[in-house]
């Protein structure tokens, strides 16, 4: 959802906005730009495309400066094109501004601006901003932003460059779009995310909602909107440098998926001992708070939401508590019965995405108690959270998520134990076994990549379907989902997924030898019931393509093709059998040369709602 980078110091400006911005593009790559300030002027390139595109401008016309900003779009307001490329510039063309999020209220500003003279000259919300600045600029930048802060709505993190004020670059953010400082020596940095900036330094300031930034060369003064002084202690960076490189793999998706037994590993590192017992301090919950509890309400968006999935049913099969689900996009307004007997639990990767962090606010304005799952330390959920469980899977940098989700599907395994335990709710050896099933996962998941010379002919075989069908039950319904969402995000290949039994009221109307089907049918109490719904389908002529455990006879004889997983207990192994979907996907979507780590239409953290 747009990335944002500013740089004071004495590095090659440039040189650093575009090494930002490479590691932000994820957020967004609709079109880029730079601007700096050179010799009492404000100069820039922007372009519409892939970072490359202004690459290759900027070979061309190269620029230099001791201070400059920089952004990479995701479009919501106005089309790709290098007009609506970010940074704005006001009429007098001696200031920049960078945006990510929406000026809720900009037509009405902008028609206010026109008619007071000023001339646009693109179709985003981001330039009113520009030129209200414009107008209020005497001499004081921060005066003059602070004064346009209090007239703009939305969410917003903004950027803004001065020609008449070279030794400083203003930062602001309102709501959820997130930026960090990063401290050097006679150097300053400014991101909307980490791994922008921690080549460069370990010393990081979060910004919070509601503060303004002015950042020199000699490091960042914080305030509020209001120009109260704030505060705010300096955090350091544990991420490794080499966690946003892609280590000799062709995609960071490909690196990311083969780093899970890791994730599983450091997510569960410390919690859960030889014994299976869990231990959740780090999280913040007393396990009098969990034994209060009586409705568990959960919601989350895209891959998080089926992590949340995975975890409701556990939750509900172990600690017997009544779960809700939902779309964090959907809760807010579909009336939640909350009260302050509810434990709301949010899970987000990032931390930073809008539809959540409302469902989260709307959860706690109705009593409810708060748990975070995140990964991201210092993130805008962690903040306003009371609890918060985090995963431990590093930067993502591929757009579609792997190692994130299975690091919450541990965290979802972990937490559903141990509320189980605390209240006392299931058969102690009945945990025991569970919890050594997940002990065990991270070795698990590491076998499943095995099979990745296996999968791949067969993604070759089937990089030219129009529609595939993907079927799980239970635990593994969730998987399905993660499944096609995976496929359709990165291959664009049209994907469903079924709650296997619910494929007979409809879906199955699709089936035909087209159309292959990918059953999850690994042993478990209703892996009968899966397999007769893959006979189903392979009685309308579709192929059937099965994650199973080796040695299943029964699904050998209905499956077209195997992708082999190891056996484990039936509540943790969508854990394990999430890996050959994620690497099926991605072999789809190399084959047909697709943009793995960035496609089409997406954003890794969307910041509006
Ligand atoms: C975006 C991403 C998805 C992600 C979702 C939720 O839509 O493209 O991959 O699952 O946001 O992100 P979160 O950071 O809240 O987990």
């Amino acid at each position: 959802m747009c990335g944002i980078i500013g740089y004071i110091g004495p590095r090659n400006v440039v040189g650093v906005l575009m090494e930002g911005l490479h590691r932000l593009e994820y957020r967004g790559y609709d079109s880029a730009g730079v601007a700096v300030v050179d010799d009492g002027k404000v100069c820039g390139e922007k372009r519409v495309g892939k970072l490359s595109n202004l690459e290759e401008a900027l070979k061309a016309h190269p620029l230099r400066g001791s201070v400059g900003i920089g952004h990479t779009r995701w479009a919501t307001h106005g089309r790709p094109s290098d007009s609506n490329a970010h940074p704005h510039l006001d009429c007098s063309k001696r200031l920049a501004v960078i945006h990510n999020g929406i000026i809720e209220n900009y037509v009405r500003l902008r028609a206010a601006l026109a008619a007071r003279g000023h001339a646009f000259a693109s179709d985003t919300d981001t330039e009113v901003v520009a030129h209200l600045i414009e107008e209020r600029y005497q001499g004081d930048l921060a005066a003059a932003v602070r004064s346009v802060l209090g007239e703009v709505h939305g969410a917003y993190a903004l950027g803004v460059l001065s020609a008449d004020s070279p030794d400083e670059v203003l930062f602001a953010r309102n709501g959820a779009s997130p930026l960090v400082v990063g401290l050097g020596q006679g150097e300053t940095f400014v991101a909307s995310d980490t791994p922008a900036i921690m080549e460069y330094t370990r010393k990081q300031l979060v910004i919070h909602e509601g503060e303004v930034v002015v950042v020199t060369r000699h490091g960042a003064e914080i305030s509020t909107f209001a120009g109260e002084p704030v505060e705010r202690e300096v955090t350091r960076i544990s991420w490794d440098v080499r966690a946003a490189e892609k280590g000799g793999f062709k995609h960071f998706m490909l690196k990311e998926i083969y780093e899970q037994p890791k994730v599983v590993r450091d997510t569960l590192a410390g919690r859960i001992d030889d014994d299976g017992r869990t231990d959740l301090a780090d999280a913040g919950l007393t396990d009098a708070q969990l034994r209060e509890v009586k409705k568990v309400s959960m919601f989350a968006c895209g891959t998080a939401y089926h992590a949340a999935m995975y975890g409701m049913y556990l939750i509900r099969q172990l600690a017997k508590l009544p779960v809700e689900l939902e779309l964090a996009s959907e809760f807010r307004y579909s009336h939640p019965v909350v009260d302050a007997s509810t434990l709301a639990v949010a899970i987000s990767q990032s931390g930073e995405t809008a539809d959540t962090l409302e469902a989260a606010r709307v959860a706690r304005a109705g009593g409810a108690t708060l748990l975070g799952v995140c990964n991201r330390v210092g993130s805008a959920l962690a903040r306003h959270a009371d609890a918060t469980l985090y995963t431990h899977a590093g930067p993502e940098i591929g757009v579609a998520a792997t190692k994130t989700f299975t690091a919450q599907c541990a965290a979802m395994a972990l937490f559903a134990l141990h509320l189980a335990r605390v209240r006392g709710a299931a058969d102690p050896e009945e945990l025991r076994q569970i919890a050594a099933a997940l002990r065990e996962s991270p070795a698990l998941v590491d076998q499943a990549l095995n099979a990745d010379e296996e999968i791949l002919p067969v993604a070759r075989r089937y990089a030219k379907a129009k529609t595939v069908l993907f079927l799980g039950r239970h635990v593994n319904y969730p998987i399905a989902l993660e499944g096609a969402l995976k496929l359709k995000e990165i291959s664009y290949i049209h994907a469903e997924a079924y709650a296997a039994g619910e494929m007979k009221h409809g879906p199955i109307a699709l089936l035909d030898e087209a159309v292959p089907v990918v059953g999850i049918a690994t042993r478990s109490p209703i892996e009968e019931k899966v397999l007769s719904n893959l006979s189903e389908a392979k009685a309308r002529e579709s192929r059937i393509i099965a994650v199973a455990n080796q040695g299943d006879d029964a699904v050998l004889e209905i499956a077209d093709v195997i992708f082999q997983v190891p056996q484990t207990h039936h509540l943790i192994a969508p854990i394990v059998n999430v890996v050959p979907l994620q690497l099926f996907a991605y072999h789809v979507a190399d084959r047909k040369g697709c943009d793995v780590d960035q496609p089409r239409n997406l954003a890794k953290t969307v910041t509006v709602e």
